[in-house]
C-alpha cells in the first residue's frame, strides 16, 4: 500500500519481474491510499507480518496521524506477528538539526531543515526535507524513544536480541550475510560505498505483538497438588 501512484507501479513491476523470473511465488495486492487516513485493507489479525519500509517518517506530521497508523498495524497483525521497519534515526535526524546550518550533507544525502508550519506538533511535526538527489520530499523527525513507547502502550516487545526495538542499518550491512545484497544494491544504485555505509543513519526496527495475557481464576497450581496428594489413594 502506498500513497503514490508512481511508487505503486513501480511495486507492481518489480513484482512481475522477480515472478516472472522464478524469484517469487507470493501473491501480491496493491492498494494506493494514504495510510494517514484510511484503514488497512484487511481483517483484524490477519497478517504474521507487516514491512513498512523508508515510510514510517511520513506519518509523524501529528500525534493522530502518528497514532491511527501504529493502531492499524496493531490491527490487521495476528497475536505474535511481528512489524519490521526501516526508517531515519530519529536521534541522528534531531542532532544534525539541531546544528546552526540548515542543510547537512553527507554522501550523496541531504537534509534540509524546514520551518515549522502551525499545523504540526512538536514532537511529531519537526520537519525536514530529504533528498538523496536534487528532489526532496519532506519527512518528520521519529523520535526513538516515543515509537517505543507507542509500540510497547499497544502491546508489542522488541524483537531483537535483549528485546532491544532499534538495530542501526549500518551494523546488519556489515554482517557477512548480507554483503551480496550490499554489492547487488550498489551495482543497481550506482552509489559509492562510503555513501552506501552513510545508510547507518537508518535503523531498523523489529516489534513483536505479545499474546494477551488470560487471566484465570483458579487457585495456585500448588495449592492443588497438596489439596490431591491429601486424598486417599493418591499418587505422586
Ligand atoms: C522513500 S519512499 C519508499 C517507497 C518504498 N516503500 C520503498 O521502500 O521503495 C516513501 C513512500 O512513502 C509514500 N507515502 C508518503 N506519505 C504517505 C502517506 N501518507 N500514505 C501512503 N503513502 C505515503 C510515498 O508515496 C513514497 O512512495
Amino acid at each position: 500500500m502506498d500513497g503514490g501512484a508512481t511508487s505503486v507501479e513501480e511495486a507492481r513491476a518489480r513484482h512481475a519481474d522477480l515472478v516472472a523470473q522464478g524469484k517469487s511465488a507470493v501473491h501480491a495486492v496493491f492498494h494506493t491510499a494514504d495510510v494517514t487516513l484510511s484503514a488497512l485493507p484487511a481483517d483484524s489479525g490477519t497478517f504474521d507480518i507487516v514491512s513498512s519500509m523508508f515510510f514510517v517518517q511520513f506519518c509523524f506530521s501529528t500525534s493522530v496521524a502518528a497514532a491511527h497508523v501504529l493502531d492499524e498495524v496493531t490491527r490487521v497483525l495476528k497475536d505474535k506477528g511481528v512489524f519490521c521497519c526501516i526508517l531515519p534515526d530519529g536521534d541522528r535526524v534531531a542532532s544534525l538539526l539541531r546544528d546552526r546550518r540548515t542543510q547537512v550533507a553527507f554522501g550523496h544525502f541531504k537534509l534540509h531543515k524546514c520551518p515549522l508550519q502551525k499545523t504540526q506538533e512538536a514532537p511529531y511535526g519537526v520537519a525536514y526535507n530529504f533528498s538523496l538527489t536534487d528532489s526532496a520530499c519532506t519527512e518528520f523527525v521519529v523520535s526513538p524513544k516515543l515509537l517505543r513507547t507507542m509500540l510497547e502502550s499497544r502491546g508489542f516487545v522488541g524483537g531483537w536480541p535483549g528485546g532491544e526495538f532499534f538495530m542501526g542499518a549500518q551494523h546488519l550491512l556489515s554482517q557477512g550475510a548480507e554483503s551480496e545484497t550490499v554489492s547487488t544494491i550498489l551495482r543497481g544504485q550506482k552509489c559509492s560505498q562510503i555513501d552506501w555505509m552513510s545508510l547507518g543513519f537508518f535503523s531498523v526496527v523489529l516489534a513483536k505483538k505479545k499474546i494477551p495475557l488470560v487471566e484465570t481464576k483458579d487457585p495456585s497450581p500448588v495449592k492443588r497438588r497438596r489439596k490431591c496428594d491429601s486424598t486417599p489413594g493418591a499418587s505422586a
